[in-house]
């Protein structure tokens, strides 16, 4: 698809009023960037279900194949990857296209960083503006060859003749920045030590210890709690294992609002990843008054790394403004625009600060859902590092731009379960990277949606 034909794809959502019935999420995003990568590193087969067949990971697919890793997909969501170790990866002639997502970029970054030869790294024109130093700076401190353009992509990785392991504490909590580190590390001589100020995901530790590599996380100060140093010794070797990936909390995300906002007789979502590292945004709509209720599986997964997974059960609600706890920041870092649209339908007022990481994702996403939120008359301020908003009076019909940024058009769609006229959404092609089938579920679950 051209950039033209795909900006030109939108939505156009009717007022609902109503979600019910019993729905399931494609698989985690993060959790599944992650299973390719790791297996193309291992050695052994590395079974993948549930896997995501969004853009996003499988733009780490094709990157890996490009690599020379054997992969194989007979059902869209379920792949095979054929690990040969990390010594097996062979240049690529091309520049290795990493579309429109940051995990894939900044993960590869770490993974190639101890390789043998030179690599090229780009992405779609959202991508390309990303800041790429945050995981560049302190790669080069473990000896990494790499250079970034003005801080951002085309990111060229030189073929490096080995690294050193590092300790270093992460100045923003970032997922991302830490699962590069730990990748680097594990070709690196010596027992690399990353300390993170505040808990982020936490999807890569658990699932080394799955393929067989030690990692041991302690608190800074002797106790169990943040900063948490995240400790692992170079040159252990991955074993290839099989991943379940449960369907993805930040996709639930947007029927946990939705259900918030009109499910009189209850929604359910089934099989979603909660691990606590990912689910701020339940704890913020439960202070908010949220009614939902978590079931845990009858068989719950007897190893302690193992990602945790739940049926959702999500009510209408009654709900109030609230003051976002800073703790819970980093942990709802990608649910804040459907959050916003959450906040705009609670009585009283909603703030978020301490958010500026927002304003790096796909989109600046506090500029992004400001314009749209305003487009559909609700009364907000917007901050530098996050927003005001007064709620209680819904949404307006209107034009939104999404930006090209997947969740705010998402974030958008549930609005209109509270609007009291039809929303057009612009530029949703982009939805495909992380929902792919969005349409279909929201109908499913009674959004009036069609793509236009
Ligand atoms: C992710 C980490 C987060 C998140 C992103 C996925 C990951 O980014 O926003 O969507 O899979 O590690 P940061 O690490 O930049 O906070």
């Amino acid at each position: 698809m051209s950039q033209t034909e795909q900006q030109r794809a939108r939505y156009r959502v009717q007022p609902a009023e109503r979600v019910q019935g019993e729905i399931t999420v494609p698989g985690d995003k993060s959790i599944s960037h992650r299973a390719l990568m790791l297996g193309g590193i291992a050695r052994g087969d590395t079974e993948i279900e549930g896997f995501l067949a969004g853009e996003d990971c499988l733009a780490t697919l094709r990157a890996l194949a490009t690599l020379g890793v054997r992969i194989e997909r007979p059902l869209p969501d379920r792949v095979i990857v054929h690990g040969e170790g990390p010594e097996a990866l062979r240049g690529a002639a091309v520049p290795l296209d990493m579309g429109n997502a940051g995990t894939a970029i900044r993960l590869i970054m770490g993974l190639l960083s101890g390789q043998s030869f030179d690599s090229i790294l780009i992405g779609d024109a959202s991508l390309m503006r990303r800041p790429m130093e945050r995981v560049a700076a302190p790669l080069r401190l473990m000896g990494a060859r790499i250079e970034t353009t003005d801080g951002k992509p085309p990111v060229h990785v030189r073929a490096c003749p080995g690294l050193t392991a590092i300790d270093y504490t992460l100045p923003v909590a970032s997922a991302q920045v830490k699962s590069a580190i730990l990748l680097a590390a594990l070709s690196a001589r010596g027992r690399t030590r990353v300390v993170e100020p505040a808990p982020t995901r936490d999807h890569t530790e658990r699932m080394l210890g799955a393929f067989g590599v030690s990692v041991w996380r302690s608190g800074v100060a002797g106790s169990d709690r943040w900063p948490m140093a995240i400790t692992l010794e170079g040159g252990q070797p991955l074993i290839g294992a099989p991943v379940r990936v449960p369907g993805d909390f930040s996709s639930a995300a947007f029927f946990l609002v939705a259900g918030c906002l009109a499910a009189d007789r209850g929604l359910v979502l089934r099989n979603v990843g909660v691990n606590p590292t990912r689910t701020g945004l339940l704890r913020l709509l439960k202070q908010m008054g949220a009614d939902i209720r978590i079931h845990p599986p009858a068989h719950p997964a007897a190893h302690p790394d193992a990602e945790l997974v739940a049926d959702l059960e999500v009510h209408r609600s009654a709900l109030k403004g609230i003051t976002v706890p800073l703790e819970l920041v980093a942990l709802a870092i990608d649910e804040f625009p459907v959050f916003f649209i959450a906040a705009s339908c609670a009585a009283g007022t909603t703030v978020l600060e301490g958010a500026q990481e927002l304003r790096v994702k796909e989109s600046d996403r506090l500029g992004g859902m400001a314009a749209g939120l305003k487009a559909l008359g609700v009364h907000h301020e917007l901050l530098p590092d996050g927003i005001r908003i007064e709620g209680g009076a819904g949404f307006s019909g209107g034009t939104i731009d999404s930006l090209g940024d997947h969740r705010i058009a998402m974030a958008f769609a549930v609005a209109s379960l509270k609007a009291s006229g039809p929303i057009e959404i612009l530029d949703v092609a982009n939805v495909a990277t992380s929902f792919p089938g969005f349409i279909e579920t929201a109908r499913t679950a009674g959004l009036v949606l069609e793509a236009l």
